[in-house]
């Protein structure tokens, strides 16, 4: 399949972008394990307009990432223009509007999420993205405000009026934020509208190749994102594309694999953003990557705890060592 002309494989599986997790070191590792398309975490639009040191560094990509789509967001129409400008200026190969984060202090601003209370706004800013941009311009949103408020259908078709080249649908309203559970029904609704011919991406509970599987034959979705379900467990990427191949996944990764992974998620953390940032931003993933892993629990105080990089790691290996691998 294709986003433009971007050339994908069918039903393509896709890395969602997850601010403080899908950092270039996380990305590097996801497609390692057959991620096809991801994207940055999002970057404020009136950061990268500020030269802001935070929103700057989101841009970094390597050409081994691509296809790489850089994700912004904000409220201001010429500000989003500029920041689409200033990212593409790192060649990336998409543009995605995020109008889909729900979190208090975005919306309240009039960004993320917000914009499906105002679908016209939110179809002008793409719009005028499209216009200066030589690089497709994706969306990521959810299914409506509320549940008195579902209007995927009628932003969808919106949006690909404005020139939005895909769309993914996280099937979660705003107010849900990240509880209850995705409504695949509203997704599949929007992917199988005859008015709509842009790819739809079905995004929100996918956690093995099962349930890809039942959401694919239940949406017909173009391609699938999976977000919270690849923390510490990259492989989830080959696992659902074994599974959809074949109907079975006995992909388990050894635990030795688990840590040699780990390691080099905190090496090239390190060598990202610097061994302090590394030693407080790693602690969200332990847990995952050794999910499952009995008595793990000591050994999470302890990695929890480490005051140096070469004291984690050898903690880490301690893991490996411990549980005989
Ligand atoms: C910690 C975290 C950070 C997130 N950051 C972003 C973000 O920067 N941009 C975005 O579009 N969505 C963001 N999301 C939403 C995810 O991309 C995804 O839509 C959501 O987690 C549902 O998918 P899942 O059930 O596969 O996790 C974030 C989610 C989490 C849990």
């Amino acid at each position: 399949m294709k986003i433009a002309d971007i050339e994908l494989p069918e039903k393509p599986l896709i890395l969602a972008p997850m601010e403080g997790i899908t950092e270039m070191p996380f990305r590097i590792i996801c497609k390692r394990f057959g991620a096809d398309l991801m994207f940055s975490e999002f970057v404020a639009s009136e950061g990268l307009i500020r030269d802001a040191e935070k929103s700057i560094k989101k841009l970094n990509f390597q050409d081994k990432e691509r296809p790489i789509g850089i994700q912004i967001f904000g409220h201001d129409i010429n500000s989003l223009v500029s920041a689409a400008k200033i990212a593409l200026e790192t060649n990336p190969d998409l543009i995605d509007l995020n109008c889909g984060c729900p979190v208090k202090k975005v919306v309240n601003k009039g960004a993320g999420a917000a914009l499906m209370l105002e679908p016209e706004k939110m179809a002008k800013a793409v719009s005028e993205i499209v216009k200066i941009s030589d690089k497709p311009v994706t969306v990521k949103t959810r299914i409506g405000w509320d549940f008195n408020s579902i209007n995927i259908e009628d932003i969808a078709w919106r949006l690909q009026d404005a020139g939005a080249a895909a769309i993914t649908v996280h099937g979660r309203t705003r107010s849900q934020m990240y509880t209850g559970e995705a409504d695949w029904s509203v997704i599949a609704k929007v992917k199988n509208n005859p008015n709509i011919h842009i790819p739809i991406f079905g995004n929100g509970d996918i956690t093995s190749g099962e349930v890809a599987k039942q959401k694919l034959q239940l949406s017909n979705v173009d391609g699938l994102m999976i977000g919270r379900a690849a923390v510490g467990n990259p492989w989830i990427f080959k696992e659902v594309k074994a599974y959809l191949a074949n109907s079975q996944s006995d992909f388990t990764p050894s635990l030795s694999e688990r840590v040699e992974i780990c390691k080099e998620h905190v090496a090239m953390s390190v060598d990202y953003k610097g061994e302090n940032r590394s030693l407080l931003e790693m602690r969200q993933h332990y847990a995952k990557y050794f999910k499952g892993v009995y008595n793990f629990k000591m050994y999470k105080m302890r990695l929890m705890q480490a005051q140096t990089i070469a004291e984690l790691m050898e903690i880490l290996d301690e893991v490996g060592e411990a549980f005989n691998v």
